[in-house]
């Protein structure tokens, strides 16, 4: 950006000549779905929540500056309802709900720089503006409309949502027929290039196979977007800035987050303590869940924006993820299986619920949540696996040399090979995290965990220290497993980061200000360096698994 390139109409208020960015490199900005604010947190979620703070603190130790928004949908049809059948306003609803959500970002370590709740009135100004603008360039139009409508979903139906029976299925909820005089935005009118857009644009959505449904959602034909719900039947919503009988459908309102908050139109509605606009955008990484993708995000979003004005280059790039099901089920109140997230943070501490999470998941892909592999996740991985051999090294190099590191000149080939897997981890760790797979970037860091605790049991340096003749070796051996392990504390930083701080000061070892990836080299610790105190990192939890 700061040339005067793009397609910039008149209603994009964007000047057609962007100042140069005072930062080099645009932030990496990303972002995740609102949650509604009808519920309690569940482990879905969890796990979105915590794959963008991996990827926001991955990307600051990648040396990128970084703005990661997250929030809550707090209007709508369903919660208005959840609300008089509380005996509650809707604000006093969502601001109960809503809690539970803060309160459990705040215990999973989720860092977010943003909060966007969208009964912020700083967004309520902004979606009003765009409403405006769209109705003043002629893109929205009130019509008459007959036809069935999904309380659930908070949408009229078509006849393609008829099951094969010809009956609406039960995932639509109660389902009544009505008659309405609404607002509609010319979505069809944007449809050819949404299409261009997509097939030009392989980037748009990641993985990229998900193109495709929305390629195939879009054949024939293409339907204009019913954007109000008249007062009568909802209120619990933002106001029509140019019909005062309406308010605005809760996917337009919610969708709009993801620019209000990052500081769209802020000087003209007279926003403030938001980001700079012109630096931030476009996002680098919308994430959602499958569900979500079509229509709304890659329908709807990308041609509100389209339709305001946005050039091509601005449209935010989506990261689609799967589903968390519980024994091959989908999640829900109904079947009584929903996974509730703050327990099993309790439970496995938020660090092992993280590691959980990120480990036992594609991107992209589903997984089902399985109580024994998060035990034996925690209990072998991350006490077994990392917590001991944390707490063997410090404890020999205490027990042998109080705990004072001497590389010294010694060699061989187990040494040389433990260095080797630590210098083929780094750069594989790099290119899956950067790649969304985050499982296989721990897998890439677990390389190193593995190597180690196997180099203990091969090198024994219980034997050595016996030998004074193997004294060089031992120090050798010492030096080696503290330093592959300083090494592990960067790597997984981003997903235990707790745990990786208090192993670092149990290796005495500050991560340096501004340290990034690419300062990872052999011999972060100096010769002559004083190791801490050994605690149990993931102290073992007697658990067992239920009975299937
Ligand atoms: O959809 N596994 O909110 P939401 C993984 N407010 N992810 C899951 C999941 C599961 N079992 N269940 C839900 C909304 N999710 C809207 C979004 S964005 C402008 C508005 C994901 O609370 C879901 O796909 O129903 C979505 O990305 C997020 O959790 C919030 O879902
Ligand atoms: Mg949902």
């Amino acid at each position: 950006m700061g040339a005067c390139t793009g397609r910039h109409s008149k209603l994009h208020t964007r000047p057609s000549c962007t100042p140069p960015s005072p930062f080099p490199v645009k932030p990496y900005y990303i972002t995740t779905a609102i949650d509604y604010t009808n519920g309690r947190p569940h482990i879905g979620h969890a796990y979105e929540k915590v794959l963008a703070d991996v990827m926001a603190r991955f990307q600051r130790r990648n040396g990128r500056e970084v703005y990661f928004l997250t929030g809550v949908d707090q209007h709508g049809q369903k919660v208005q309802k959840s609300a008089e059948k509380a005996g509650l306003t809707p604000q006093q609803f969502v601001d109960e709900v809503t809690q539970h959500f803060t309160a459990l970002w705040e215990k999973l370590n989720v860092r977010f720089d943003g909060w966007a709740a969208t009964t912020d009135e700083r967004h309520k100004k902004v979606v009003q503006a765009i409403l405006q603008k769209l109705h003043d360039a002629g893109q929205l139009y009130k019509k008459s409309h007959t036809g069935f409508y999904s309380v659930r979903q908070e949408q009229f139906l078509t006849d393609k949502e008829r099951g094969p029976d010809g009956v609406f299925g039960e995932e639509w909820g109660e389902v009544v027929e009505l008659q309405e005089e609404n607002w509609y935005f010319k979505l069809s009118e944007h449809v050819e290039w949404l299409k261009g857009y997509i097939q030009s644009h392989p980037d748009f959505i990641f993985p990229a196979n998900r193109a495709k449904d929305v390629l195939n959602a879009l054949e024939g034909d293409s339907q204009d977007l019913c954007i109000s719900r008249p007062l009568e039947r909802l209120s619990w919503g933002i106001p029509l800035p140019f019909d005062e009988k309406f308010v605005n459908y809760v996917w337009f309102d919610a969708l709009t987050n993801y620019i209000s908050f990052a500081g769209y139109l802020a000087d003209e509605v007279g926003n403030t303590g938001l980001p700079s606009f012109e630096k931030l955008w476009p996002a680098d990484a919308e994430i959602i869940g499958k569900d979500i993708l079509v229509p709304p995000h890659a329908v709807y979003w990308p041609i509100m924006l389209h339709a305001l004005g946005f050039p091509d280059e601005q449209i935010p790039k989506l990261v689609v993820h799967g589903w968390w099901n519980v024994k091959g089920a989908k999640m829900s109140k109904s079947l009584g299986n929903v996974i509730d997230p703050d327990q099993l943070s309790t439970t496995f501490t938020p660090d092992g619920l993280r590691y959980y999470l990120m480990r036992d998941i594609a991107t992209g892909q589903d997984s089902d949540f399985n109580e024994e592999r998060i035990i034996m996740s925690y209990n072998k991985e991350l006490a077994g696996g990392l917590g001991n051999l944390l707490n063997r090294s410090i404890n020999m190099a205490q027990k042998y040399r109080a705990g004072k590191l001497t590389p010294g000149g010694y060699d061989d080939a187990e040494n040389q090979a433990l260095r080797q897997t630590v210098a083929e981890a780094v750069p594989s760790y790099l290119e899956n995290m950067n790649s969304w797979a985050i499982h296989e970037g721990i897998a890439a860091a677990w390389k190193i965990v593995s190597h180690a605790n196997a180099f203990v049991d091969s090198t024994k340096p219980f034997s050595l220290a016996k030998d004074p003749a193997q004294a060089a070796r031992l120090d050798s051996v010492l030096y080696h497993l503290a330093e592959a392990l300083t090494h592990v504390t960067v790597l997984l930083d981003p997903i235990l980061p707790t745990a990786m701080k208090v192993a670092r000061e149990q290796i005495g070892w500050n991560l340096p200000e501004g340290f990034v990836f690419s300062d990872l080299k052999w011999g972060l610790l100096a010769d002559g360096h004083q190791l801490g105190t050994p605690v149990p990192l993931f102290p073992r939890l007697e658990l067992e698994a239920p009975a299937a």
